[in-house]
């Protein structure tokens, strides 16, 4: 199996820590269990900020980091050895795991941090947390230096500065390094598989959540325990609703079908969109828009690579795009002035990416100073344009109505341009239906 290894972990608190001003102190939360409804809790996902920093898994921990502490920089609070809540919810590392298997330096129960950790801020001149981004968490912070302020007349210093952590900590997380790209190739891996599968298996009858089952199977069987996000099996007019998400319509005869789904490994995400014809094979019209949308994906490759900006792939696919959809007359017009009027938004309404990584929509900043960020090896991003048209479109004829294309793939930026991740599954019109064909 890979996974990010424990060393990885090391590297990265050092790394942040090295970034840290002196003197400063950073708290992170984990993330907290999520309620379903009554007794049942949501399968436990890590904070991916959390994981980034330390590998472990389990809900009701903080980390603590103080660089230049001379009793060790990582401190971790987390739940304390229980037999009897082991029994009833898992194994827990305890305190002692929390050192001898996860790296922490000094590690205490989660149930002392309001007398502790007031004592680990005092005398630091500054606090790193992510402000903002869980109330709950801020309060508490609030408390802990309110303790040290209440015991400013014994001579106790409570910091003076509060900083957002996000910006040096998201910084990291957009350069993938070679650990994290290796884990992201064998989730991109395992998506392509779950995406080939379902395509064999389509056939008009079927409901999506057929289809999702499929996904899931192989999801798993793979070596991935989770999708990265809720999958989206979209058939016939629900490929034209960007997050669809209830899975529960059937695949019908003559219409398509759009998958969006991948799977997640040590919290590192893939994310994968195909379409394809429910009964394997494209009609004219179907084709004509997915070649579109195919040529539009292949002109957005050409420009993703060291120094080009952020944009010139989204610019590649709406400039392949309006111009496609001139020619087949659903848009009328010069295709400058189309797109400086934005026209294509009526069928191309979003954007033709976003970072990937332990977010599927992953941190890091697209713009820097006003302009588009500049790519740089390292740096993961989705390359996912698309055409919709929308069921009640009156503006085209009806035999275009209700079709909806995506294709989305997965790439790193290298020193010559890109690395495709998801090059696994079957693309061009031939190799899907000749795909299809042979699992009929
Ligand atoms: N799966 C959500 C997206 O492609 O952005
Ligand atoms: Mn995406
Ligand atoms: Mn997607």
């Amino acid at each position: 199996m890979i996974h990010i290894p424990k060393a990885e972990y090391t590297r990265r608190r050092k790394a942040l820590m090295a970034q840290m001003e002196p003197n400063s102190i950073a708290i992170l939360p984990a993330a907290a269990v999520a309620i379903r409804n009554r007794d049942v809790e949501h399968v436990y996902r890590q904070d991916s900020d959390f994981q980034y920093l330390s590998g472990f898994p389990e809900p009701e921990a903080v980390i603590v980091l103080m660089p230049g502490r001379q009793h060790g920089e990582y401190v971790l609070f987390c739940r304390e050895r229980n037999a009897e809540r082991e029994l009833w919810d898992g194994l827990r590392a305890g305190t002692e795991g929390a050192i001898r298997d996860f790296g922490a330096d000094d590690a205490f129960p989660i149930t002392d941090i309001d007398d502790i950790l007031p004592g680990l801020i005092e005398g630091r001149d500054r606090v790193y947390s992510a402000m903002g981004s869980n109330a709950e968490f801020d309060r508490h912070v609030m408390e802990w230096i309110n303790v040290i302020r209440s015991k400013a007349h014994l001579g106790a210093q409570p910091p003076n500065e509060f900083v957002a952590l996000d910006h040096l900590l998201h910084d990291m997380r957009l350069y993938k390094s070679a650990a994290e790209v290796k884990v992201m190739r064998e989730a991109a891996r395992i998506s392509c598989a779950a995406h080939v599968r379902a395509m064999q298996a389509s056939r008009a009858g079927l409901h999506e959540f057929s289809l999702e089952a499929e996904l899931d199977y192989e999801f798993r069987k793979g070596g991935a325990k989770m999708p990265a996000y809720g999958s989206i099996v979209a058939a016939g007019r629900n490929s034209c609703i960007l997050h669809y998400q209830q899975n529960d319509a059937l695949l019908k005869d003559g219409d398509l079908v759009l998958i969006d789904a991948g799977c997640e490994i040590d919290c590192y995400a893939s994310d994968i969109t195909r379409t394809w014809p429910v009964n394997g094979k494209f009609s004219p019209e179907q084709k004509a828009i997915y070649e579109i949308v195919l040529a539009s994906q292949e002109a957005a490759f050409k420009q993703i690579a060291p120094n080009k900006h952020w944009n010139q792939a989204h610019e590649a696919t709406v400039q392949v795009i309006t111009a496609g959809l001139v020619k087949l007359g659903l848009l009328q017009g010069d295709v400058d002035e189309l797109i400086a009027s934005e026209a294509y938004r009526a069928f191309y309404m979003h954007r033709a990416g976003h970072w990937l990584g332990m977010d599927v929509h992953d941190v890091g900043e697209y713009k820097v100073g006003g302009e588009w960020r500049v790519l740089e090896v390292g740096m993961a991003l989705t390359v996912e344009p698309g055409i919709y048209i929308s069921p009640d479109n009156q503006t085209v004829a009806k035999k275009w109505r209700g079709i909806g294309v995506r294709i989305e793939d997965d790439v790193i930026v290298t020193k010559q341009g890109c690395e495709i991740l998801t090059g696994g599954v079957p693309k061009t019109v031939a190799e899907i239906e000749a795909l299809m064909a042979a699992a009929r």
